[in-house]
């Protein structure tokens, strides 16, 4: 089976490229990129007017298996993945068991070859049970195929548990993904610190809870000497430490989400519980802050944070809603709008940033167009004006704080191992 695609504009940021191109896919595999090139029997996809990616790399998807099926699965979460545009995604073991040991990892790995209509990459418990308590398997769960290690939606509360995970994660050069909030500042809290938060009379979580517990994390990695990357960045005091850490040579790395750059607390005064996530929706001058740091280098992914849950359980009073929504069907029309529609970021930027550097992060061969490589592609309309309506998500999660929004700029096919897993918009299995 051959795909050719023809007239496409192809922006590799693995050699800085953008040009007009053909690409032949065969066998799964890109087979040539040129100009005006043909095969016999091939099915032909008119790229004009659009971009071909590299397949984007989500490196922080919460897929909700094993056990939590309610708000998520495999079948579920990748179809909207492969709707959003992502042809690879690793997902969080914040799941029910969690998944803090090799069968688990192997488990998910072999369900996702049968189920799963894109890449599925699995990422580790720290703890056992996530329990911040005793260390979970990591060597263990390395070597069945685990990408990097994380209690992600808890803090590691205990220094000397992330100083021995640390030591053996570094052994694997594998990155140990940090939830960074100080527990203690921000157990009672469920929106930002500040302004709004007076005014609407609700608990808040403090940025400085974000500022130390970064601060913390980058110390054990430099003392270590192990790769940290931290998730989901949202205040300017993160920013600016890892900033200093990055010119001070410790290997750290880190991701923003598409929310955190383009949202505000003001969403929080409807008092929409699709607003409600961990880390909070900041205040303006977090914001401002968090697109300097992807501008200079300082932040090096846009992570989706997908966190769907059951449409019930966010149904309800603020406090008691659950943290987290659904991401992975509107990141690239956020960020497009966001951050390339107002020139904050070219395209090539946004493509290192949605592809090429999460798969350098989670040493994956992905997030580059190359001759040989695998055939994952993504290709989107930078153009397209559309409208966010969760009735139509793939994904099980119907709440997003960007229901009804007017976005430019859409994934109109992703391609995965050579085969068009979703083409306008719609999924095929
Ligand atoms: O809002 C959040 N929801 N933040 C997290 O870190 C975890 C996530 C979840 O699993 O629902």
């Amino acid at each position: 089976m051959k795909l050719l695609l023809k007239n496409g504009r192809v922006i590799n940021p693995a050699d800085g490229t953008d040009t007009i191109k053909d690409i032949l896919i065969a066998e799964g595999k890109i087979a040539a990129i040129g100009e005006e090139l043909s095969a016999d029997g091939a099915e032909c996809f008119n790229a004009a007017g659009l971009v071909v990616a590299p397949g984007f790399v989500d490196m922080h998807t919460h897929l909700r298996e094993p056990g939590l099926e309610a708000k998520e699965d495999v079948v579920s979460g990748t179809n909207a993945a492969a709707a959003g545009g992502f042809t690879t995604i690793a997902c969080m073991p914040n799941t029910k068991p969690v998944v803090d040991n090799a069968i688990l990892v192997a488990g998910l790995i072999q369900r996702a070859q049968v189920e799963g209509i894109v890449n599925l990459k699995v990422i580790g418990a720290l703890s056992k049970g996530q329990e911040g308590k005793e260390l979970a398997e990591i060597g263990d769960m390395i070597l069945a195929g685990a990408v990097a290690i994380s209690d992600d939606g808890h803090y590691v509360d205990s220094a000397r548990l992330l100083k021995t995970a640390l030591e053996y994660t570094g052994m694997f050069d594998k990155p140990i993904i940090s939830h960074a909030e100080d527990e203690s500042l921000v157990s009672d809290g469920y929106m930002h610190e500040g302004a709004v938060s007076a005014m609407l009379g609700m608990k808040g979580r403090p940025a400085v809870a974000e500022d130390i517990a970064v601060a913390r994390d980058i110390m054990l990695a430099e003392y270590v000497g192990a790769p940290i990357h931290i998730a989901h960045v949202s205040t300017k005091g993160a920013v600016e430490l890892i900033r200093q850490a990055k010119n001070r040579g410790v290997k750290v790395t880190a991701e923003v989400t598409p929310h955190h750059l383009s949202l505000t607390d003001e969403a929080v005064k409807g008092f929409d519980t699709a607003t409600k996530v961990n880390p909070p929706l900041r205040s303006q001058e977090h914001v401002a802050a968090l697109i300097e740091g992807v501008k200079d280098g300082t932040i090096d992914a846009i992570a989706t944070d997908h966190a769907p849950h059951a449409y019930e359980e966010k149904d309800m009073e603020y406090r008691y809603a659950p943290s987290g929504f659904a991401g992975l069907e509107t990141a690239l029309g956020v960020v497009l709008t966001a951050l390339y529609h107002t020139g904050q970021l070219s395209l090539m930027e946004i493509i290192r940033l949605m592809a090429y550097n999460p798969a350098r992060i989670l040493g994956l061969d992905a997030g580059v167009i190359r001759v040989g490589g695998a055939a994952d592609l993504t290709i989107f309309d930078p153009d397209l004006d559309w409208i966010v309506d969760s009735k139509k998500f793939y994904t099980k999660g119907k709440h997003t704080p960007f229901e009804g929004k007017k976005l430019k700029g859409k994934a109109v096919a992703t391609i995965v191992g050579g085969k068009i897993v979703m083409k306008n918009g719609r999924v095929i299995r």
